[in-house]
């Protein structure tokens, strides 16, 4: 068996490693043989590495003679006296057979026998042929061809692991790869809710894909919604460009860019590399390299994502390209929904105004009522720790608790005097007016409690129901707070308001009895803050609790 071959041979599939792969193959033969081998192109007989070690190693004869090799067997193809000359083909890479040759004594050689031959073979004079001969191990010719086989397999079986680890190794790279963009992928779709902050996640998107994209910057431009801000819920009316750290361009110079190359809603990753940037008609030399695809949703153009300047100063192909669509596309429909949701509530916000608008318009008296109720409710919650979502539905609960107000006849709504018990009786079927109003617009379904349940007592004394305690909606004993401060404190054309001392008396007094005491007690903690609000009227009407928390 030949020594073993610990120098691992790895495939040759270009010329300039071929060299590299007969250098690492010289080694395992001189391990093997204990001699050195010369290299043959098969086809052509052209000497690709030569023995320094043995006579004759470069004579253009072994050249012709390796080219005459048949088959893939280790052969000799020269026997002369007592010099064999070994073959033994290898193929490295995937089409470039080599002959490795190296000569043998089979025999030592007396001085005095002619070795013509051998001194032929050996390419020098006959003495030194004798003398080399002589120095060398003497083999057996079954030997050498069987160690010769082995080593060949050997050598074959080590460039075949060879081939599998690179195979492995691009496996392995490109599956890491894959990894990476699932969970660029799964990252942002854990992040698209609705009710985040857009440019949050574009930034966190725009860092997230450098980690898997081989690019310096990547930059996100959220194109404007609307022309004008809408009235309720805040929108975009310029566009928003969200970059990564060193973005080579600004928001205006991007715009341009997208304009050039003329780009538009649902239109394929556009990929520009050395070849078209280094054109005199490309609008932005800082950039070498870039991949821009929309964020679309059928034909609704959101936005454009973009990464510049590959980071190995390579080129951008089909897979970075593939990834960045992959996001645009996640982006587009999420930024759809969006669009869709601040439509909706854009739309019921208008419900609420035209509602409200209409209660006002009912009772003269009271205008501004329903604002201030809503907004004392907020406050109220917020002293009470509610989330922003409670806060929400308690400033339209305030602004709608009085809805079925519009159903009460104006004579008993304006009267100025005393109320009769049929006209106190008539006043008090407002709630369930207003339930009956409100109850099949679905995204009120919260406030209804408020508008059904805001006259009942803590002590039971109250209408519609005559619900007692915690059986009152927590909703709607808010509400019923904010409601009477109102009552209580604002100017009437008939009456001027209570002082703040008699408003607060009063609550003291009903507190546990009239209202939930603890809600009461809220009063007492934000009194200042509550009454600030109440003196002050507002322009306009806005629904969207994050304008003014
Ligand atoms: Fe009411």
């Amino acid at each position: 068996m030949p020594a073993s071959l610990t120098t691992r041979l790895t495939p040759t599939t270009h010329a300039a490693d071929l060299s590299g792969g007969i250098a690492t193959l010289a080694i395992s033969l001189r391990r093997a043989f204990g001699v050195a081998f010369s290299f043959w192109q098969r086809e052509s007989g052209e000497l690709l590495h030569v023995s320094m070690q043995q006579p004759g190693s470069n004579d253009p004869l072994r050249g012709q003679l390796a080219r005459a090799v048949v088959g893939t067997e280790p052969q000799f193809i020269a026997d002369e006296d007592s010099v064999l000359l070994l073959s033994v083909p290898f193929t490295l890479g995937k089409d470039t057979p080599i002959i490795a040759t190296a000569a043998f004594a089979i025999r030592p050689v007396a001085e005095n026998e002619d070795a013509a031959g051998a001194a032929r073979l050996l390419g020098c004079e006959r003495a030194r042929a004798i003398a080399w001969i002589n120095r060398q191990t003497v083999w057996l010719p079954d030997s050498l061809q069987r160690l010769a086989a082995t080593v060949q397999a050997q050598v074959a079986a080590e460039i075949k692991v060879g081939h599998l680890e690179v195979e492995i190794e691009k496996i392995s790279d490109n599956l890491a790869s894959t990894y990476e963009e699932i969970c660029l992928l799964h990252s942002v779709t854990q992040n698209l809710r609705i009710s985040s902050d857009e440019e949050q996640l574009c930034s966190f998107i725009v860092n997230w894909l450098l980690d898997c994209l081989p690019a310096q910057t990547a930059a996100i431009q959220l194109l404007p919604l609307a022309e004008e801000g809408e009235p309720t819920y805040r929108t975009r009316t310029q566009p928003l460009f969200i970059a990564s750290r060193q973005c080579p361009i600004d928001n205006e110079q991007f715009t341009r860019l997208i304009e050039t190359v003329q780009l538009e809603a649902g239109c394929a990753p556009y990929v520009a590399n050395d070849n078209v940037t280094a054109g005199d008609d490309w609008p932005a030399p800082q950039i070498q390299q870039m991949i821009v695809v929309p964020m679309s949703e059928g034909e609704h153009l959101f936005g454009w994502l973009a990464v510049f300047n590959h980071s190995e100063e390579a080129e951008f192909g089909t897979v970075e390209a593939s990834l960045l669509s992959s996001v645009g596309a996640m982006l587009g429909i999420h930024s759809g929904n969006r669009e869709l949701y601040r439509q909706q509530s854009e739309f019921l916000a208008s419900v609420v105004r035209a509602l409200t608008s209409a209660i006002d318009a009912k009772d003269p008296y009271t205008c501004g009522h329903s604002d201030r109720v809503a907004r004392v409710a907020v406050r109220l919650a917020q002293e009470l720790g509610y989330d922003a979502r409670m806060l929400h539905t308690l400033y339209m609960a305030g602004l709608l608790h009085d809805t079925g107000k519009i159903g009460i006849d104006d004579a008993v709504l304006r009267k100025p005097g005393k109320l009769t018990d049929a006209e106190f009786d008539h006043i008090k079927l407002h709630p369930e007016l207003g339930y009956r109003i409100l109850c099949d617009i679905q995204q009120l379904a919260d406030v209804l409690p408020a508008v059904l349940h805001h006259h009942e007592q803590w002590d039971g004394c109250g209408y519609p129901f005559k619900l007692a305690g915690e059986q009152i909606p927590l909703i709607a004993r808010i509400v019923a707070v904010a409601d009477a401060f109102d009552a209580m404190s604002s100017d009437r054309p008939y009456r001027l308001g209570m002082p703040a001392d008699k408003v607060d008396e009063v609550f003291r007094k009903g507190a546990g009895q009239q209202w939930d005491a603890k809600v009461v007690d809220a009063f007492f903690r934000a009194r200042e803050d509550i009454r600030q609000i109440a003196q002050h009227e507002r322009a306009n009407l806005t629904l969207d609790v994050q304008q003014w928390l």
